[in-house]
């Protein structure tokens, strides 16, 4: 199986520096990709592909159920990372309809580790009973939930320390939710934008 991996890597990168004689070299200079995608490690949703984009056009963390734990050292590294190093402006957060993790976290079933990392959706589903109860069947239910999931994620990277530093000293920063469609490979704007001045609107209301 390995083996078959490793001949078609070669395959791909033989093929890559035909098409594009330099290709690798160029790529190994520097990154600077434009935006930041945080999404699911669901094997469906590789950000590159979903995107349309190539390497070295997104820089990527994904995790189950692309959940924003506001001490997820590893979360927290690579956003810093991309604020204040690779300078994105353009943050992602994307869910997507058919998660498992949003589907385990509603279930009454235990699942070890899992439990406590799905835990943030748990508080949401609770929180939404009422929104929730609305849709017709489970399915629909589970792809409200990773929606809502996706939307609560935007707030907490705008409440990091990282995004509120960046928007106090002016840099111009968005993030956005989107949800992608495993049936129809469609990404969809949530309309959950968040830039400079969210928090003081907020505040000011
Ligand atoms: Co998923």
């Amino acid at each position: 199986m390995l083996g078959h991996l490793l001949e078609r890597n070669v395959q791909w990168a033989d093929q890559k520096n035909a098409d594009e004689p330099g290709y690798f070299a160029r790529l190994a200079t520097h990154q600077s990709p434009e935006f930041f995608w945080i999404g699911c490690s669901d094997s469906r949703v590789p950000a590159n592909v979903v995107a349309g984009l190539d390497p070295g056009e997104v820089f990527v963390h994904r995790n189950v159920a692309n959940i924003i734990h506001s001490a997820d050292m590893n979360m927290l590294s690579a956003l810093e990372f991309a604020v204040e190093t690779l300078k994105i402006r353009e943050i992602i957060v994307c869910g997507h309809f058919g998660c498992g993790g949003v589907k385990a976290a509603t279930e009454d079933l235990p699942h070890g580790l899992a439990d406590h990392w799905l835990e943030p959706i748990r508080r949401l589903a609770r929180s939404y009973a009422v929104d929730l109860a609305q849709e017709n069947g489970e399915e629909a239910r589970r792809d409200k939930l990773a929606e809502l999931n996706a939307i609560e994620g935007v707030r907490r990277v705008a409440e990091t320390p990282i995004l509120q530093h960046a928007w106090r000293t002016g840099v111009n920063i968005r993030v956005h939710g989107l949800i992608y469609g495993l049936k129809d490979g469609r990404l969809r704007d949530l309309d959950c934008t968040v830039g400079p001045g969210h928090f003081n609107e907020e505040a000011a209301q």
